[in-house]
């Protein structure tokens, strides 16, 4: 692939930078604002148009490379490559064949909430189980690349756990920072396996956060938080590959958990380069969801508020347990300019629809069912209408969080309402006496077909 220059443009005041000169903590010193990744044919570029890449025929490039055994086309991610220009040498992408990931049909939810069309994006079918990979094969082949021996991020766990495979496999070391007791084991147990330094912090993510920037700014360590604009280049492709996936048709209206607000912000800037290259003619609404016990985007949008204010974040959906998230700009451009909403959905919403999703055979973390949670609600407040083709970003795998399942089966999570009941399978616990067992499964066999 030719090398196509990039540069890196400050979402604040749109000045631009060449990737060398950008600082260890990758926000611009003059507004302390993020850097978002501008390639010649960018839309805030003007005129780039000799640069312009040809939809048609990548369409075409793109599909072929799913026959290929080349592990950077077997990739879900550099299969798109030509959109996201940032190594100089595409042999020195760092993949695990992340991407690819199912888009799922949710019938019996769809018919349950009385919507025609209900699809739900699989990122926890990744290699490390979460859509993080997406983004980190992407910084971390820029880490590599540019000669960093050390990488580290602050993490509620998906973004440890994927950095540190992501690192291993390159054979650079890495450094996870993660809040203590506040993470679910399968996340914690991912970044030691895979050989991290992996740092416990008697603080939240926030301070984790606040500690890492200390370290990075002192250290020649490359930091892969998603403040690091190379994740979201990653993190658009899922954007590429629904419409690939819908044979390029356009959903209406795509729902994404909000946390650290990274993953709305790749998905918008995805569907804004396609549409604005060619290959779509719309772009779908995209929507965020927050836990209400991590909600400062919710109440940015829901007050009218001109910043957001950080709040004390507690919910059990740990991944977005996030009180003062970094790309809260980029996520609030992307609902405007697409026309979406912000939502919340509180603990036992979030129990229920990821019980809802399990019960589709599917499966997700908490994290994840915020989606479920909070469409149920723009349905209601008439942001979704029944005709609307419908994507829920499902962003990990079930198995990240069994506690939570766990809990929830053995009710010691969520209410004691009829609709939670409905989903709960405990475990029966007994004697291996065959009667016994005879008489349990025929009472629970009753009724069944
Ligand atoms: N869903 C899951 C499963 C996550 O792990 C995260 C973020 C999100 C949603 C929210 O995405 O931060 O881009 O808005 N997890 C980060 C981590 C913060 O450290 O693993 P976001």
């Amino acid at each position: 692939m030719t090398f196509v220059s990039h540069q890196l443009r400050c979402i604040g005041s749109g000045e631009r930078i060449a990737p060398d000169a950008v600082s260890s903590d990758f926000r611009d010193p003059a507004t302390g604002e993020l850097y978002e990744i501008e390639y010649p044919w960018s839309e805030t570029k003007g005129n780039g148009a000799q640069f312009r890449p040809n939809p048609q025929a990548l369409k075409h490039l793109w599909a072929e490379r799913r026959d290929s055994t080349l592990p950077i086309d077997a990739s879900g991610v550099w299969r798109y490559r030509e959109l996201l220009p940032i190594l100089r040498d595409d042999a020195n992408a760092v993949t695990l064949r992340e991407g690819s990931t199912p888009l799922y049909d949710l019938p019996r939810t769809a018919k349950l909430l009385g919507l025609d069309f209900l699809l739900a994006k699989h990122q926890g079918m990744n290699p490390t189980g979460s859509f993080k990979d997406t983004g980190m094969t992407t910084a971390l082949s820029v880490a590599a690349e540019r000669g960093f021996k050390w990488v580290a991020c602050a993490s509620t766990g998906n973004t440890s756990a994927a950095m540190a495979a992501y690192a291993a496999r390159a054979g650079l070391n890495a450094i996870v920072f993660i809040p203590e007791g506040k993470i679910a084991w399968g996340k914690l147990s991912q970044s030691m396996d895979y050989g991290a330094l992996t740092v416990q912090l008697k603080t939240d993510f926030d301070g984790c956060v606040k500690m890492l920037a200390e370290i990075v700014r002192k250290n020649p360590v490359y930091l892969l938080n998603s403040v690091n604009p190379y994740r979201l280049e990653g993190q658009k492709t899922p954007a590429i590959e629904i419409c690939e996936q819908l044979d390029w048709q356009v959903p209406d209206h795509v729902i994404v958990p909000g946390g650290n607000l990274a993953n709305g912000s790749a998905l918008g800037k995805g569907f804004s380069e396609l549409k604005h290259l060619g290959f779509i003619d719309r772009i779908p609404k995209i929507s965020v969801i927050q836990a209400q016990g991590a909600n400062p985007l919710f109440q940015w949008f829901t007050n009218e508020e001109k910043l957001l204010h950080p709040v004390t974040a507690d919910t059990r959906a740990t991944a977005i347990r996030i009180g003062n998230p970094a790309s809260w700009r980029k996520a609030a451009r992307v609902i405007e300019a697409t026309g979406g909403w912000c939502e919340q959905a509180s603990e036992d919403e979030i129990a229920l629809a990821k019980a809802q999703i399990g019960a589709e055979g599917i499966g997700c973390e908490p994290a994840s069912a915020v989606t479920l949670a909070g469409l149920k609600k723009l349905m209601k407040s008439g942001h979704v209408q029944s005709g609307e083709r419908v994507v829920l970003l499902l962003t990990g795998h079930t198995l990240k969080d069994s506690e939570y399942t766990i809990d929830f089966h053995k009710g010691l999570l969520g209410t004691d309402s009829a609709a939670e009941n409905a989903y709960r399978r405990p475990p029966l616990v007994m004697d291996a006496d065959e009667s016994a067992v005879m008489r349990a499964l025929e009472k629970e066999m009753a009724g069944k077909v």
